[in-house]
């Protein structure tokens, strides 16, 4: 049920995490607005949610592409109005990424464009359209965690996620004068393209710690999450 309809922006919503985020708030009837990089898929991922009777906006969005940002920022001015939510789920997890010692400048620096310098665009020109009581959720991975164990994988992309873990806890401290909370969360491991056939997790489950971010009451600002818990960076 839901009392106060928001607008959600959500990035890389066109299949995974992110579109099960938008679908889990198309249903609690909040306005989901999928920034999606390719228009086909984009359009697509709306008519799934047509399908179901839910209702989704596409917002065409490459958030390794500054002018793609701020063009989709003014579409969503011109749209809106104002963003409630803003949730940082786009990211690339590349193939080449194996060694950290041995890996290649195009990896490093892809995987950085888009998983975090992408969110910090994402806020530099969404920003004036985040009202108070705003909130931005950035989606990270236990892998970025400076507390648990070196996993031994994908070290570029473990990386990133430190750095956005880094990069929430920084926005938390500078908006919360605007009174824009921030926080992180991790979905666990789940099967989608990036997580894989054997991830444990369905991502129903991974995308439950987003939406409930993005809707309950809480005022958290500037922590990590996994489950609605707060976990050690
Ligand atoms: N799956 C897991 O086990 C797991 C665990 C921890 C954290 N996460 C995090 O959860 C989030 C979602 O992951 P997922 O598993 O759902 O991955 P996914 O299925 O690979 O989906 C990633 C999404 O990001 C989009 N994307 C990539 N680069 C983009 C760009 N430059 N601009 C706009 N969109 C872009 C992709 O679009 P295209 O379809 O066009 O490529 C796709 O929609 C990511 O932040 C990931 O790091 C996932």
């Amino acid at each position: 049920m839901n009392t106060e309809a928001r607008t959600i922006v959500i990035t890389g919503a066109n299949k995974g995490i992110g579109f099960e985020v938008a679908h889990q708030l198309a249903k609690l009837q909040h306005t989901v607005v999928l920034g999606v990089r390719d228009s086909a898929k984009g359009r697509e991922a709306v008519d799934r949610l047509k399908e179901e009777g839910l209702d989704g906006h596409f917002l065409l969005l490459d958030v390794s592409d500054e002018a793609s940002i701020k063009q989709a920022a003014q579409q969503v001015k011109n749209q809106f109005g104002k963003v409630d939510v803003l949730i940082n789920n786009a990211a690339v997890l590349l193939r080449e990424d194996h060694s950290l010692s041995e890996g290649t400048a195009e990896v490093f620096h892809r995987t950085m464009r888009t998983n975090v310098f992408g969110p910090v665009q994402m806020v530099r020109h969404f920003l004036s359209l985040i009202p108070s009581g705003g909130r931005i959720i950035n989606t990270s991975s236990g892998g970025g965690s400076m507390t648990d164990p070196v996993g031994g994988w994908s070290s570029v992309y473990c990386i990133s996620k430190s750095s956005l873990n880094a990069i929430t806890r920084h926005l938390a401290y500078e908006l919360s004068s605007r009174n824009i909370s921030v926080n992180a969360y991790c979905p666990g491991w789940v099967r989608t393209d990036m997580g894989g056939k054997s991830a444990p997790r369905t991502v129903q489950q991974g995308a439950d710690t987003a939406v409930w971010l993005a809707t309950a009451k809480i005022s958290e600002t500037g922590k990590f999450f996994r489950d609605r818990k707060v976990i050690p960076w």
